[in-house]
């Protein structure tokens, strides 16, 4: 063993103590991933990588992703520096990345470089755990169902008032159809939910949005949820098919820019 560990809460979370040469080199990395399997999102306190190396460490997780400037995507509501800064304001509602994939992001690795004084703790939420403590007739309820899922249902939560240009331009995004429970390659069941959930196939729409509320709320519940007060420098992983994030509310005019490496996605959604 090259580093440390330390439970963050009993459902979700764990805090890794290394230096930054044992992660670059790649030989805790095996190790690395079953944890992040197990615990959800692993946090390694005040590290403070520069690019490349948060690159080098992410590279040793998996394949990472070409977005952003050379694989860093800057997370940020200022759009000088991040052109599509206006949907990251979506960041504040539960989700997972890439819903519109059929195998989305393996996971994510966020570096906070600058903080908001206000809001901008980010929270995180163990679906493995929130589908496994469902009572069986729910999840009996829920085993066959599909739900559609859109960039609307991602961003109008977060306006008062939505115009019909916003509207519009969110319908350009095809809506994707996935099961509501994902049952993974490993055998365990996650709960497929986020704001993109929007409404469930074949039910009527109102009542497939209850239904999902009911759910949204479940999965949210304090036990299932790991919330995280940065410190800059440092860094956490998640692993974006077995859990939900989201950011609570920072001024857009903040500064706050997180750099954030994306791992390939490695399981198609089943
Ligand atoms: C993301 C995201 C949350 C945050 O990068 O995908 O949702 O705390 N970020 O900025
Ligand atoms: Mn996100």
């Amino acid at each position: 063993m090259t580093f440390t560990t330390t439970d963050l809460t009993p459902l979700i979370g764990t805090s890794v103590a290394t230096d930054k040469e044992t992660l670059v080199s790649g030989k805790s990395a095996a190790e690395l991933r079953t944890l992040l399997e197990q615990r959800g999102i692993l946090v390694f306190p005040q590290i403070s990588m520069n690019d490349e190396e948060q690159l080098a460490f992410s590279r040793t997780l998996g394949d990472v992703i070409n977005q952003g400037e050379n694989g860093i995507y800057k997370i940020t509501l200022d759009k000088k520096i991040t052109p599509s800064a206006e949907y990251l304001r979506g960041t504040v509602l539960w989700h997972i990345d890439g819903w519109a994939d059929d195998i989305p992001a393996r996971g994510s690795i966020l570096s906070a470089r600058v903080l908001s004084s206000i809001g901008g703790q980010t929270e995180f939420s163990n679906a493995y755990a929130a589908y496994e403590e469902l009572p069986a007739e729910k999840k009996a309820q829920i085993a066959k169902l599909q739900v559609f899922h859109t960039m609307a249902g991602t961003q109008r939560d977060i306006y008062d008032q939505v115009t019909a240009e916003q509207e519009a331009d969110w319908q350009r995004h095809p809506a994707k159809l996935h099961p509501l429970v994902w049952t993974h390659r490993s055998g365990r069941k996650s709960l497929l939910l986020g704001s993109s959930a929007d409404w469930i196939d074949g039910m009527d729409i109102d009542e497939g949005r209850a239904l999902l509320a009911e759910l949204k709320a479940w999965a949210r519940q304090p036990r299932f949820v790991y919330r995280h007060e940065w410190t800059v420098g440092d860094m956490i992983i998640w692993d974006n098919c077995g859990v939900m994030h989201r950011v609570e509310p920072y001024p857009a005019d903040a500064g706050r820019l997180m750099h954030r490496v994306t791992l390939e996605g490695e399981e198609a959604i089943a």
